[in-house]
């Protein structure tokens, strides 16, 4: 009896240090997070929902609410000018939209990608995903040596040869959509668009022939999806995966992950027995991704990884983002009948009944490329960048502390009417040759060094679907149809962009 009220007696002595510790430790959290709000609290902001959580409820509450999150930071924007402040716990996040401060951070290799955001892409729910790869290596000297290897393979001159890609994967587009005129069926073009970019991104990249448009059982267009709903719940609400109620969708993302991973370790394994093989191989990104690890012979395990890390990366970067793109400008041009008589005639002009586009049409199709401007000002599907601040700065005269992390958001700059007159009308004119250009308030592929590596390839196989679908068909958008936008982390049209397809000259269906 005296030994149990003994080791009782330990157990509660034990108890009460172990909740002293924790209440000491969650004190001095709170000291540190008020060292931070008086360190940064000059920098202007919007109220904080608490002391703890700074702004994260309303954040999560824009999330949960389906709404599109940028449209909360673009109203604190208007209200609290050029630079202004986001706290969550002990960390400070600055809204930038100064176009000096924009110039100085992005176009310098000075200040890094933040880890804040991009350490969470490595692994989606702890397993790896875009690991070190272009879009999210952190250290300078890592990336530029992964970035001087893939250049070559998005030379314009390089890219001048993929237009036989290009046209041939536009064209199977045009053969569905010629069917489904034939038989009156509507089209959800965002899918479309999805189908023919990874059909691209995998015959261009990577030598690989999918054919998803014909072809409905693959499994990457699903295993995408839910890598970009992972990274989604991953990045923006970090308490997700604590939740039971999320297992099943967690294992299904990390199941995708591996998918591509798997793939990629499939498909790099005879590139590069080809290679040793002697045959001719193509000097697409595939071959550049090779490159990045060390001899063939012996190949690191770390080197392998980075590999997979950029196969993963080009699958993700290089698809969804021009795919909504199309379906956004399809979207406008829908409800834009002017616009879309005058980029139109432009393609008939350049282009006439002519089957083979080749690059310098494109050249010649400059309203159609404003076209896609002013949908990428709107509708910028890959909504910004985030850099890491380790100096004191200063901006729009307000003296910032190093230690903070900076936001270009090209969403809001996009919509700012003190960039953009009636920010909200859609104008191609913005982007006239003669017009003035945007002075660092327009970036849809982020600037400097870090910007887009896939920006004129991309640019390419827009115009070159685009150009397709004009010449070949008209289109009208199927009525109540909702025109809003749906933030998936990636921007996409909400209704997916749902459209009745018609020859050309062929009269609408009663
Ligand atoms: C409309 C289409 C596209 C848009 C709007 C877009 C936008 C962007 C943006 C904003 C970034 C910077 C990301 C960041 O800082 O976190 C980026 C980076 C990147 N994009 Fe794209 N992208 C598009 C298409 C493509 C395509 C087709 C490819 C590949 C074929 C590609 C490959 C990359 C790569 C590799 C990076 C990382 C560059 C680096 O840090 O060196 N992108 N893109």
């Amino acid at each position: 009896m005296t030994l149990f009220h003994l080791i009782a007696g330990w157990i509660g002595y034990l108890l009460i240090c172990l909740l002293g510790l924790i209440l000491i430790a969650f004190l001095c959290f709170c000291l540190y997070i008020k060292y931070i709000h008086l360190k940064y609290d000059h920098i202007p902001g919007p109220p904080r929902d608490s002391f703890i959580f700074g702004h994260l409820p309303t954040i999560q509450r824009e999330m949960s609410n389906d709404r599109v999150v940028h449209d909360k930071f673009l109203e604190w924007s208007e209200t609290y000018g050029p630079v202004y402040r986001i706290n969550g716990m002990h960390v400070v996040m600055l809204c930038v939209t100064c176009p000096e401060t924009t110039k100085e951070v992005l176009m310098s290799p000075k200040y890094p990608k933040d880890s804040l955001f991009y350490k969470r892409l490595f692994n989606l729910f702890g397993q790896r995903f875009l690991g070190s790869g272009l879009v999210t290596a952190q250290n300078h000297d890592e990336w530029y040596k992964q970035r001087r290897i893939m250049d070559p393979a998005f030379s314009s001159l390089h890219l001048r040869g993929q237009m036989g890609a290009f046209n041939e994967r536009a064209e199977r587009l045009m053969d569905k959509l010629a069917d489904m005129a034939d038989t009156n069926t509507a089209a959800n073009m965002q899918h479309m668009f999805n189908c023919v970019t990874l059909d691209v991104i995998t015959k261009v990249a990577f030598g690989v022939e999918l054919d998803l448009l014909n072809k409905s059982d693959s499994p990457f267009p699903n295993a995408i999806e839910m890598c970009l709903k992972g990274i989604v719940h991953s990045v923006r609400d970090f308490t997700f995966q604590f939740y039971p109620k999320n297992k099943k969708f967690i294992n299904e993302v990390k199941k995708s992950c591996q998918l591509l991973r798997s793939t990629g370790r499939q498909w790099i394994n005879e590139r590069k027995m080809a290679v040793q093989n002697g045959e001719d191989v193509p000097k697409d990104i595939l071959t550049q991704i090779l490159k990045t690890a060390g001899k063939e012979e012996n190949i690191a395990n770390d080197d392998e990884e980075l590999m997979l890390d950029n196969f993963v990366t080009f699958f993700i970067a290089g698809q969804e983002t021009t795919a909504n793109q199309l379906a956004f400008a399809v979207m406008e041009l829908g409800r834009l009948p002017e616009i879309l008589t005058k980029v139109r005639q432009e393609v008939d002009d350049v282009l006439g009944m002519k089957q083979e586009i080749n690059f310098d049409d494109l050249g010649k199709m400059t309203y159609l490329s404003q076209v896609l401007k002013e949908t990428l000002r709107l509708y910028p599907t890959a909504p910004g960048t985030s850099r890491f601040i380790p100096n004191d700065i200063v901006i729009n005269g307000i003296p910032i502390p190093a230690g903070v992390t900076c936001v270009f958001n090209s969403y809001v700059c996009g919509r700012l009417d003190k960039f953009f007159e009636d920010p909200l009308k859609f104008d191609p004119e913005r982007f006239h040759p003669d017009a003035a250009k945007p002075y660092y308030c327009y970036y849809p592929f982020a600037l400097g060094p870090r910007s887009c590596l896939g920006q004129t390839f991309a640019q390419m196989e827009a115009k070159v679907v685009m150009a397709k679908l004009l010449q070949r068909f008209d289109f009208s958008l199927l009525p109540g149809q909702s025109f809003d936008v749906l933030d998936t982390g990636s921007l996409r049209p909400k209704s997916g962009v749902v459209c009745n397809i018609r020859h050309r000259g062929q009269t609408p269906a009663a």
